[in-house]
């Protein structure tokens, strides 16, 4: 079987989306989606409940992003067409269990909860034909900036697949790919914000070391690795030959490559990667 990954152009469409949406487990993720999908213009607060574990948080909540917040995820469940789930994955199939008398295959499950298969929250549906899509996002959707992969359980239509595309389109870029690639996708771009925050600083530490103010530093260190990653993604050129174009023969670049060689970097990230895609393999099971 051949790989089915596709990627979306840059966000697009505002049309209204005449559906409900439940987001249960609204945490960090849950919020930058629920904000998403308002800012999209797509759907409006009185479209959009959400649930949390504490009665506490939900009040906090409900004021903030100014939609319904409770903590009875069966009732927000009943009165959705779209059912986000966002809990960590440990709690992801006991939250299925809790929505399985209002499920029917009209409404679509779209879980964002690392490792948890598309199968086991099938499985957990007891209904067959319950249409999921398993999504992996990551935090720069705050800024609309986000990069989520997306895929299908045996239910999920093609027209269920783009529906959930659209939405994550409205806080950033979509992949589609197959569920077997999920896990390296939280290893890359799920973990990666965390893997270029360590190479900030450390760029930001640099320029301190050789004098320049730390506010310099961090802004000098964020735009270049800011415009580096809107090289590749918009002149489509290899990183290897962009790299190159910066490297002048017998040049001060040149000495600095030498020494992220030497230290060991590509290793590490690619070492970093595989690690993180480790873990997300074995995550759901606690
Ligand atoms: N953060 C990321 O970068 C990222 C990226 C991609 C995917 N994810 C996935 O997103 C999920 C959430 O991560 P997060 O970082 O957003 O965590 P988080 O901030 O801790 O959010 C989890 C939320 O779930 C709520 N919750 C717990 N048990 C619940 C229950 N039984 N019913 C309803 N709500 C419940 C919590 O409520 P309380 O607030 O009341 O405790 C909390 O609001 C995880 O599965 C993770 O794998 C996260």
């Amino acid at each position: 079987m051949t790989d089915q990954t596709q990627s979306s152009p840059q966000p697009t469409g505002t049309d209204r989306v005449n559906k409900r949406v439940a987001m249960l487990g609204a945490g960090k993720m849950g919020s930058i989606l629920i904000e998403g999908l308002i800012r999209s213009g797509r759907f409006t607060r009185d479209q959009i409940a959400a649930t949390v574990q504490h009665e506490n948080r939900a009040a906090k909540l409900a004021e903030r992003l100014q939609v319904p917040v409770t903590t009875d995820n069966a009732a927000a469940a009943r009165d959705a067409d779209l059912i986000f789930i966002g809990v960590k994955p440990f709690t992801v199939i006991d939250v299925v269990r809790q929505i399985k008398p209002v499920l029917t295959p009209e409404k679509l499950i779209i879980s964002f909860a690392a490792s948890v298969k598309t199968r086991a929250i099938e499985d957990a549906t007891e209904l067959l034909g319950m249409p999921v899509v398993r999504a992996m996002p990551n935090t720069p959707a705050m800024l609309g900036a986000g990069m989520t992969a997306l895929s299908g359980g045996r239910y999920a239509t093609v027209q269920h697949l783009q529906l959930a595309a659209s939405l994550f389109e409205s806080v950033g870029r979509t992949v589609q790919v197959d569920e077997k690639h999920l896990d390296a996708v939280t290893g890359l771009s799920g973990s990666g914000p965390a893997y270029i925050y360590i190479i900030l600083e450390a760029l930001a530490e640099a320029g301190v070391k050789v004098g320049l103010p730390r506010d310099a530093a961090t802004l000098l260190a964020a735009q270049t690795t800011y415009g580096a990653a809107r090289m590749v993604l918009e002149t489509g050129e290899h990183p290897a030959l962009l790299k190159d174009a910066v490297t002048t023969p017998a040049g001060c670049t040149a000495d600095g490559l030498l020494e992220i060689e030497e230290g060991g970097l590509r290793v590490t990230l690619i070492k970093a990667v595989m690690r993180a895609t480790e873990r997300a393999r074995v995550l759901a099971g606690g």
